[in-house]
């Protein structure tokens, strides 16, 4: 598996793995910058990708790296690194990292794999401990998380804050030293 920028190459790819996503919900993949494009069109997927590519921090965002997993030429998975927390909802329900395996790639250790290589490129930005927060009921998450060194700090219960932005499981808040 390698982390590469995300690339109109993969188009048909990433639309099966859409499929099997089922949904545009995606963990990890940004595809929030795409509310208002048809990503099965080639030419708004363009526009897509050019934006997690891109170094404009829209209003209200952090800067942020976008990798999508791949083997060969066949999408596997997403991973965003936000470069800084700024807001209490990046602070206590969405940390760093967020990301996300299509269904078909699940069970191989590509999530393991991805957050490892994503904590050197934080580790390369300065940042020397990251933030992940994650479903007390993910377990698979969780896993991949402490396997990287995660540790926990606070499990954080549902409250109107978190209702707010749509979370109803109480989050685990796990921090991960950046440096190996
Ligand atoms: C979480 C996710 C990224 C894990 O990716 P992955 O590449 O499939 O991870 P792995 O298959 O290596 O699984 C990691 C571990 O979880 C375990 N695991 C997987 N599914 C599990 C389950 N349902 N219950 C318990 N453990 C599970 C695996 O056995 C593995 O354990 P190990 O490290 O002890 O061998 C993937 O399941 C996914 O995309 N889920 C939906 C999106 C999501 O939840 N993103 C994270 C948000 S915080």
């Amino acid at each position: 598996m390698k982390l590469i920028a995300p690339t109109v190459a993969l188009h048909d790819s990433w639309l099966r793995a859409w499929e099997e996503w089922g949904t545009l919900d995606q963990d990890g993949a940004a595809t929030h910058w795409a509310r208002d494009l048809d990503l099965r069109d080639p030419a708004d997927f363009a526009t897509w990708v050019e934006r997690l590519n891109s170094d404009v921090v829209p209003e209200g965002y952090v800067a942020d790296s976008n990798f999508w997993m791949v083997e060969g030429d066949e999408y596997l998975g997403a991973i965003q690194l936000r470069h800084t927390i700024n807001s209490p909802a990046l602070a206590e329900l969405y940390g760093h990292i967020g990301y996300g395996v299509r269904p078909s790639a699940r069970g191989r250790g590509l999530a393991r794999e991805a957050l490892r290589e994503v904590l050197t490129v934080a580790y390369d930005l300065g940042l020397h401990r990251v933030l992940l927060c994650c479903r007390v009921d993910n377990a698979a998450s969780i896993s991949v998380i402490r396997a990287c060194g995660g540790v926990l700090e606070h499990v954080r219960p549902v409250d109107e804050f978190a209702r707010s932005h749509g979370v109803t499981t109480p989050m685990c808040q796990f921090w991960l030293e950046t440096a190996s």
